[in-house]
């Protein structure tokens, strides 16, 4: 069952949209399992730059379809806005995309109670992407979600928003907002309607037809699995599962069906929001380290905090993950740098830590331990070949595979498709 997943292994941002568009030639379908217009996966086409938020990263290649699983949230406009953005750069959309129907909708009020939740959190504040994302799992959950499938019929929609809207009602006048009318919020969504409608399937049977019929599917993971809501730094997390697990719920798959996990980590770390980051480096390094690597939201443009390379996290990642294979990002953006710092583990309480635990609270009394290594000082964005990478560089890339006991399989060196060292080639073959 050639069910291949990409997913990231830090907090984000790891560079997923750059390895699923290399992966994608090789592949039929892509799906978005988890999350929503919170994911920001950045491409690169020729001189082009596109980032992907709802649509899978793989609608960039003409040759296959994409579907938004159930396990994601839709924002009905941000959907819309996302497909004529495709459509104005002369990328097809209406006939290859789906959503599956069980996928809910973020509605208005997700996202003004995104905002309204994150103000009144003060020191608490998580530092959330603002999209509603939260509050629309949480109605899910609740059991007060509205799904694509309820857009087939108005008088039914309209009936869900009437009966769920006094909670709102009461929760926002409590707060001392201006109260949602149900009319503006029905219309607010009814416009995008008949965009979306058409490509509303079941998603399960979708994909299980695809998968017997041979086709090569690729799960594309959005967050990372230090954002997982059950295995991240929670609270600091997102509100869904980017670990595989949630390929299974999020697509309606069984895990019996994944082939192979494709785990994709940079080089050094980020992270963008509140939370946990122990290795997070000060400044000046912190910005020169940002302005290297262009670390500046793709969602929502804000600065991510960078640090060193964290082996305590990925190895909880790796343990969560059944990765197969590795891929290391944005190594060429150390360049600059004399030396290296790797964290290998943490002291906690005096005692030896090698896997990140749980609990903020637990990490707030941990502290990183590093090894130094020299850097290499000369760029590397030409370089193809693992053997053609200066020594200093090979040796911090095989120093993190015996920190963590896996293999880099793809070396990235820049941005570009073609900036890409390939070690295992057996990861672009597919077809199992
Ligand atoms: P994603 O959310 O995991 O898809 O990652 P983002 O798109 O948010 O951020 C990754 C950024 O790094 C994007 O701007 C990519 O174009 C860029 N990028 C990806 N791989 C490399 C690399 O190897 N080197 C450099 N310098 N940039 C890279
Ligand atoms: P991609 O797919 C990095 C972070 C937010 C915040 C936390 C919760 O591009 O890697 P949310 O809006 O999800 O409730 O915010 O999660 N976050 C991301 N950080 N990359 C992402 O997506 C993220 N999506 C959410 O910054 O800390
Ligand atoms: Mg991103």
């Amino acid at each position: 069952m050639p069910l291949l997943v990409v997913v990231g292994c830090q907090w984000g941002d790891e560079g997923k949209g750059k390895v699923i568009d290399c992966l994608a030639h090789d592949v039929d379908l892509v799906a978005r399992y988890q999350g929503g217009n919170n994911a920001g996966h950045t491409v690169i086409v020729g001189d082009r730059r596109i980032v992907l938020h709802l649509i899978p990263s793989g609608i960039l290649h003409p040759q296959l379809k994409c579907l938004i699983g159930g396990g994601v949230v839709v924002d009905p406009q941000a959907l819309v806005e996302e497909m004529d953005m495709l459509a104005a750069s002369g990328i097809e959309v209406q006939s290859r995309l789906f959503v599956s129907e069980t996928a809910h909708l973020i509605m208005p009020y997700h996202r003004k109670l995104d905002h309204m939740m994150e103000a009144r959190r003060g020191e608490n504040k998580i530092g959330t992407t603002g999209r509603g994302i939260g509050c629309a799992y949480g109605d899910k959950v609740a059991r007060h979600g509205i799904r694509m499938h309820d857009l087939r019929d108005k008088d039914q929609f309209v009936k869900k928003v009437k009966t769920f809207s006094p909670f709102y009602q009461h929760l926002f006048q409590s707060y001392g907002e201006d109260v949602w009318k149900v009319d503006e919020v029905v219309e607010e969504v009814w416009e995008t309607r008949d965009r979306i409608l058409p490509l509303v399937v079941d998603g399960v049977s979708f994909i299980h037809e695809q998968l017997s019929a041979g086709r090569r599917v690729l799960a594309e993971g959005a967050q990372g699995i230090l954002l997982d809501v059950d295995f991240g730094t929670y609270p600091f997390v997102t509100s869904s599962n980017p670990s595989p697990g949630g390929v299974c719920t999020g697509l309606g798959v069984s895990p019996r069906q994944i082939s192979k996990v494709v785990g994709v980590v940079k080089a050094y770390s980020t992270r963008v929001g509140a939370g946990p980051f122990l290795t997070e480096c000060a400044e000046p390094l912190n910005s020169q380290i940002r302005e290297w690597g262009g670390e500046f939201g793709a969602t929502t443009g804000r600065a991510r905090r960078c640090g060193w390379f964290d082996c305590v996290a990925l190895r909880r990642s790796l343990q969560i993950g059944g990765i197969t294979n590795l891929a290391l990002m944005k190594l060429d953006v150390l360049s600059n740098l004399p030396e290296i710092r790797v964290c290998t583990h943490y002291l906690l309480d005096g005692r030896k830590v090698e896997i990140l635990p749980f609990g903020v609270e637990t990490l707030s009394r941990a502290e990183p331990v590093y090894e130094t290594f020299p850097g290499w000082n000369e760029p590397i964005r030409k370089v193809r070949e693992f053997d053609d990478l200066p020594p200093q560089a090979r040796n911090y890339v095989k120093a993190l595979e015996d920190l963590v006991g896996a293999q880099m399989d793809i070396v990235s060196v820049g941005p570009d498709r073609d900036e890409t060292i390939v070690r295992d080639k057996e990861i672009f073959h597919h077809s199992l």
